[in-house]
């Protein structure tokens, strides 16, 4: 049941119980299936088999040191998965789980060493999405999953986006739809003597301090693990700039003089400009929705440049700005000023 590059990957549907049944079997059978997540879909096996966890890095062509977040049906299993959980998890958990949070705690023995990268933590999540609960209680135990994409690539948001890069690599896909938020999960490390976030996300930083208090605010210099903190990720194959609004304009006409570009802005097309113009929302939540999607389909255009106006600063938009500066350190090629 591990990634071959000629298996055949069965499409299974979320709504039907037999399929989240036949998901079950292959993940008892030590094999791959991408589920729906509500931030992205996630790759998952089972998190305490040491092979079935291998085939994922396999899939994804990521390197074996990059730990998996491991997903659990309630905030009750975290004790089988860590120890000394500090009372700040406990509370985050009757907050915001299930939902986009992911939290770092010290890993007690369960989890396969395969999945741990060599730390002696854990990242532990409760997804929201119905079909990632069904298929929990119905599996029964934890599933590793990182995000459903080749190693360094834009996160997948529709089962076709995990198809489009796993097709034959992955026992199954389970469409559960396109996800609700659209981007991953936010990271908080409960693990050392301050909480700090990994990975802004949805859950903002002020929101996770208005329930347990004051946060370290350095996210800076944070391990190289966590490869949503490698500089260069979520990227596209084009190369991709990020222009401030009021340079955009003057940007599009110097691009499109050397070659095809597609812009994508929160502001309406410029009436002259003679490129593709794909309009993302103006509010943040709905922009991280969409953003992804749109990504993937710019970058399949196969034009010579993608511009993205940058956002607005802000805590509602650090995850959106967040990912679009990766992306861009990503895709090779220097920011514009
Ligand atoms: O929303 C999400 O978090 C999605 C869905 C599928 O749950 N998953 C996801 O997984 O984004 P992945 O592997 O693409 O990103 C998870 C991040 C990685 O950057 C990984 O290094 C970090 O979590 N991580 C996992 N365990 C960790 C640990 N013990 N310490 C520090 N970082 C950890
Ligand atoms: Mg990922």
């Amino acid at each position: 049941m591990n990634p071959r590059s000629d298996c055949s990957t069965q499409r299974l549907n979320g709504d039907k119980p037999d399929d989240i049944a036949r998901a079950v079997k292959i993940l008892q059978a030590g094999g791959l299936v991408a589920l729906p997540t509500e931030t992205v879909y996630g790759l998952g096996a089972d998190a305490a088999k040491d092979q079935a966890v291998a085939g994922i890095f396999a899939a994804k062509g990521r390197p074996a040191d990059h730990p998996l977040i491991v997903h659990i049906a309630s905030a009750n299993e975290m004790t089988r998965w860590a120890r000394d959980i500090p009372e700040a998890a406990w509370k985050l958990a009757a907050e915001f789980w299930p939902g986009p949070l992911t939290l770092i705690l010290k890993r007690a023995p369960g989890m396969a060493d395969a999945a741990s990268g060599g730390l002696d933590t854990i990242g532990l999540r409760v997804p929201g999405h119905p079909v990632a609960q069904a298929l929990l209680q119905a599996f029964g135990g934890g599933i590793a999953a990182p995000s459903a994409n080749r190693f360094g690539r834009i996160s997948p948001t529709c089962a076709e986006h995990v198809l489009a890069e796993l097709d034959g690599r992955i026992d199954a896909v389970i469409d559960g739809g396109v996800c609700s938020v659209g981007l991953e999960s936010t990271i908080l490390d409960l693990s050392g003597l301050v909480p700090r976030v990994l990975r802004p996300g949805k859950v903002t930083a002020d929101m996770l301090a208005a329930v347990i208090g004051t946060l370290d605010e350095a996210p800076s210099g944070e391990s190289s693990r966590t490869p949503g903190s490698l500089e260069a990720h979520y990227a596209p194959a084009t190369p991709l700039r990020l222009v401030p609004s009021q340079g955009l304009e003057a940007e599009v006409e110097r691009l499109t003089a050397t070659g095809v570009v597609v812009v994508l802005a929160r502001q309406e097309p410029q009436s002259n400009a003679s490129c593709r113009w794909i309009q993302l929302p103006g509010d943040a939540v709905a922009y991280g929705h969409d953003l992804y999607a749109r990504l993937r389909e710019a970058d399949a255009l196969g034009v010579n440049y993608i511009l993205i106006e940058s956002p607005p600063s802000g805590t509602d938009w650090m995850a959106v700005n967040d990912r679009l500066k990766r992306a861009a350190a990503g895709s090779g090629v220097v920011k514009s000023a």
